[in-house]
């Protein structure tokens, strides 16, 4: 284990395992979940595989990486939350910090995401030293855009990627 495991009242926050491929397909092969992520849900389980390798990958080159996010009360992997450094160029950004989430369409609406990014901001403030932290949404991700308000998140600026109107947010530690 590389990174901590993190407590929230309903959410256990740890690292993403090969264990977790299954649970992962079924999040990232929703058409719903991917509205506002460019609309191409995985098809194989392979591509999983190979994501898991990837973030693994991150947390041993770059100490950090998105967590997967697991319901206490019946050990069910939800999602995956938490923050990445960004080396490719975005909105003009390079070597950044960015907030992320994703969940299972079932489990949207009670409060998840806002209850695990919480702890995740806290760990980059406080473990990490993070001085500012950002994160982009597609502008017509409603649900999103509401999630990094209630964290504290000031919005930027609008930018355009792959053809389409994003936000672009920022927090600092104060
Ligand atoms: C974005 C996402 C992670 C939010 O997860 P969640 O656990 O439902 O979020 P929370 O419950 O913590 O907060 C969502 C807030 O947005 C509100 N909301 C939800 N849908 C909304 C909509 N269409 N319009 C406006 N507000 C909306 C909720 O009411 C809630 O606010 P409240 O607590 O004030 O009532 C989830 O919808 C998801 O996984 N979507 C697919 C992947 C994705 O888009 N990820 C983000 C990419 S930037």
């Amino acid at each position: 284990m590389i990174l901590p495991i993190i407590e929230t009242e309903r959410l256990i926050i740890r690292e993403i395992l090969p264990q977790d491929e299954q649970d992962f397909f079924e999040l990232d092969s929703d058409p719903k979940v991917h509205k506002f992520l460019g609309k191409n849900p995985v098809k194989d389980v392979l591509q999983i595989k190979l994501v898991i390798e990837f973030v693994r990958k991150q947390y041993i080159e770059n100490g950090i990486g998105r967590w997967a996010v697991v319901e206490k009360k019946n050990n069910e992997f939800i999602g995956w939350a938490g923050l990445k450094l960004v080396k490719d160029l975005t909105n003009n950004h390079i070597n950044f910090y960015d907030l992320g989430y994703r969940l299972k369409q079932k489990h949207w609406g009670k409060g998840f995401a806002t209850e695990a990014s919480r702890e995740v901001l806290k760990f980059g403030f406080e473990n990490m030293k993070l001085k500012k932290i950002f994160a982009a949404t597609e502008s017509a991700n409603s649900a999103s855009n509401h999630v990094l308000e209630k964290l504290g998140f000031n919005l930027i600026e609008q930018y355009m990627e792959d053809n389409r109107l994003h936000n672009w947010f920022k927090i600092e530690n104060t």
